[in-house]
């Protein structure tokens, strides 16, 4: 439908029709207007797969849902870096949206790992805003592709379930642009979502569905969105206050109660009508998007798609650690198979995302095409206790064994939507499950079904660790083609595994006090703060192996200095030097000089993922531009790049770079400073047209005495205290320095004239 009918559509709606179309008619459909032949519009939860529920509705995934194929979640999507493949993932997903009828499919989940401890991480991305934003870009863009649409969530600072209707997410500025609003920003800007999903959450005090700044301001002023924003399940508390700020939609439906208030207030004179009509407008747009374009002849296959989600799985499974190369396992070696996740894997979480899985392949129905292994429980996930008789025989049967891999990790009791995880362990019985094995078999390998980092209190005692996320429900079969090497794993981790829970930058502050959080760390996010701190890690920030090996070489940038609106080309080849085919993570890491702000060391700013036989090189290239040097001024309100020498590195993970080369940016833009009689004389330097003007007031005879600005006056005074004297003396400070030369007039004056400089 063009935009000038649906204008006239809208001109000939009554008021309550109007507000009618605010809020949902149930769950899960918008309203219908049979008189005006307005369609009712029906979205479904997702986003790893189709939650379509029919009569009984629930947003927790109490009740059944259609038969559906589920997808490797967000976790372990991210981690294979392969933004063709998850495209394939949303084309899929799109096409079971045409032939059910779905018009929006509610995701992706895009908040930030802020804490490993976070109930929703295994739905969630990483802990890098860039993974995010261009994972969820991927799945966004292949969803819509079909003419269906997203509703990427949470907007904004969701990073935790306690509370989570009620907390505030403090975020100082800068932090919000650089890592919060960036994880939404490039998905948004590149891959035009048609909704949004804005959170539960407060935002430095607002309700995240009543700020205007960042639902239009931000999300439509700046970044281009055009679609509707609909609230999370529950989160309108201020209908018209949020109408006005930029909410569309109201899901569920509030019964009319909401609708009845935009009418009230329209009537009122509080609500101008124009921003009602606004928001019809935008509501429209998107049902006729879906209206227009339906594929009348879509079908989908539930066998089809569990290949699809097959061939996905196997990219998203991280290979940790293989010490001696103990994997791929030969298939004459007697293996045993030992965990309940061997046979009953998990592989999806709890919550609205929970998907009714027609086929899941185990581990252990997998393995039959390689080898016959042997198989014991070893322990139960209802409740952490040790269940002794099981343990016995999972240790009878790593005995026998040439080597044991045991399937572990985080039951649903540990980890889901609702509410966070209190530590970062995995159930005792299954540490003290791995700690028995390894007594008496010294070849186990350990494949880990999580969302979310754990600690690994056996590191060192086993021999290889699988990553296995929670890949969907063809992860069986994928994880035991990555045991036997039918498939190479190419997977890398998007977030840090720190040793210890106590290591995490949020730690202090994660949960925070009753409503209110303070996202103290400020940018320092995973690997950012890892890195900054020096500190070791269980395994950091994209870290992955494969089968084969990769030499990095040539890095060749096509500038070596340049301005920050210039962009660089940067080039790198890439060589297997091993025996089999692989694919590869290249990631380009920026790393920005001492400046005037306090950066991380290493910012992620672009990764590819190629494949290569054996012997095959490929040279991989980048171009990047400002964004990728620049921090978020608050002054300028804008990113900003301080003039330097930027390193770019280009390395296999964040702690394993490989090559790098530097590039000196020209800062174009002066940043205003308000300068005053307090201002010290280090902040006068750092802004070169302003010191050039400063420099006959800076005048301090009486703290040098006969010495030069640098030399030591006396064996006790270093040219560094003399240096700092003056670097930290305010301009107030001349006249009391010297020797009556400057007056409070002059400096007065030359306040003066500094601040000229910001007109
Ligand atoms: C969740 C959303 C979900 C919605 C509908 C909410 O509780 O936070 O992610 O899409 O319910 O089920």
């Amino acid at each position: 439908m063009t935009a000038e009918k649906i204008k006239e559509l809208i001109s000939q709606m009554t008021l309550e029709e109007k507000a009618s179309m605010c809020s949902g008619a149930d769950f899960w459909h918008t309203k219908a207007i049979e008189r005006l032949g307005i369609p009712a519009s029906m979205v479904s939860d997702g986003p790893h797969g189709l939650r379509k529920q029919d009569e009984k509705a629930d947003h927790l995934g109490v009740n059944e849902s259609i038969k559906a194929v589920c997808f490797p979640a967000g976790c372990a999507t991210a981690a294979s870096f392969n933004r063709d493949l998850i495209y394939l993932m949303g084309e899929t997903l799109g096409n079971e949206c045409q032939a059910e009828g779905v018009s929006v499919i509610l995701g992706p989940a895009m908040n930030i790992k802020r804490s490993p401890l976070c109930g929703r991480n295994f739905e969630y991305y990483s802990e890098d805003p860039l993974v995010a934003s261009e994972m969820a870009g991927a799945l966004i863009a292949g969803v819509q592709s079909k003419n269906v649409g997203t509703s990427p969530k949470h907007f904004l600072a969701n990073n935790q379930e306690t509370r989570r209707m009620t907390v505030s997410s403090n975020v100082d500025e800068r932090t919000l642009r650089e890592i919060y609003l960036a994880a939404f920003e490039g998905a948004v800007k590149k891959s035009k979502p048609w909704t949004i999903m804005s959170s539960y959450n407060r935002i430095n005090g607002i309700h995240a569905t009543e700020s205007k700044k960042h639902l239009t301001d931000i999300l439509r002023d700046e970044w281009g969105f055009d679609g509707y924003v609909v609230s999370d399940w529950g989160a309108v508390f201020n209908r018209v206050e949020e109408l006005k700020a930029g909410l569309e939609l109201e899901m569920p439906s509030s019964n009319g109660e909401n609708d009845r208030k935009i009418v009230a207030a329209v009537r009122e004179g509080k609500l101008d009508e124009v921003i009602l009509d606004r928001a019809v407008e935008r509501l429209l747009t998107i049902i006729y998007r879906f209206e227009d374009n339906k594929n009348e002849n879509a079908v989908w296959d539930l066998e089809k798609d569990h290949e699809i989600a097959k061939k996905i799985a196997e990219e998203t499974i991280v290979l940790l650690k293989n010490d001696n190369n103990i994997l791929p396992l030969k298939t004459d070696a007697n293996v045993a198979f030992i965990g309940k996740y061997a046979l009953k894997p998990r592989y999806q979480g709890g919550g609205s995302s929970h998907i009714n899985s027609k086929k899941v392949t185990s581990a252990l129905d997998s393995v039959e095409k390689y080898t016959k292994v042997t198989y014991a429980q070893g322990f139960d996930d209802k409740e952490d206790v040790t269940d002794e008789k099981l343990l016995a025989e999972a240790v009878a049967v790593a005995k026998q064994a040439d080597v044991a891999v045991i399937f572990a990790g985080l039951p649903d009791s540990f980890e889901s939507e609702g509410f966070d995880r209190e530590h970062m362990r995995i159930p005792n019985c299954q540490n003290e499950l791995i700690d028995k094995v390894c007594e008496v078999q010294k070849n186990v390998i350990v494949v880990l079904h999580n969302g979310s980092p754990v600690e690994m209190p056996w590191v060192n005692k086993v021999s290889g660790i699988i990553e296995a996320y929670l890949s969907g429900e063809a992860c069986g079969a994928a994880v035991t083609d990555i045991l036997f090497g039918a498939v190479n794993p190419s997977a890398k981790l998007p977030e840090s595994f720190p040793i210890k829970l106590e290591d995490n930058s949020s730690y202090l502050s994660y949960l925070g006090e009753k409503n209110e959080v303070e996202y103290t760390e400020g940018v320092f996010v995973g690997y950012r703060y890892y890195d900054k701190k020096k500190m070791d890690v269980l395994f950091p920030f994209g870290h992955g192996l494969s089968y084969t090996e990769f030499e990095y070489s040539n890095l060749k940038l096509d500038k070596t200095a340049m301005k920050d609106t210039d962009t660089i080309k940067v080039c790198v080849d890439i060589k297997n030097t091993g025996k089999v085919a692989g694919k590869e993570v290249v990631q380009l890491y920026v790393s920005a000089p001492t400046g005037t702000v306090i950066r991380p060391i290493n910012e992620l700013r672009d990764f590819a993922k190629i494949e290569l036989q054996p012997g095959e090189t490929k040279t991989v290239s980048f171009t990047l531009d400002k964004r990728a040097f620049a921090y978020f001024n608050t002054t300028l309100d804008d990113w900003h790049v301080e003039s330097g020498e930027y390193i770019i590195r280009i390395g296999k993970s964040s702690r394993s770079i490989e090559c790098e080369a530097g590039v000196y940016i020209e800062s174009t833009v002066r940043v205003p400073v308000v300068y005053t009689l307090d201002t010290p004389v280090c902040d006068i330097k750092d802004d070169p047209m302003a010191y050039e003007i400063a420099k006959p007031y800076i005048q301090v005879d009486e703290i040098m005495g006969d010495s030069e600005e640098g030399d030591a006056a006396s064996e006790a005074i270093s040219p560094q205290m003399l240096a700092a004297m003056i670097n930290f003396l305010p301009i107030r400070g001349m006249i009391s320095f010297s020797n009556g030369k400057i007056s409070l007039k002059d400096l007065e004056e030359l306040v003066d004239k500094l601040n000229s400089l910001n007109k």
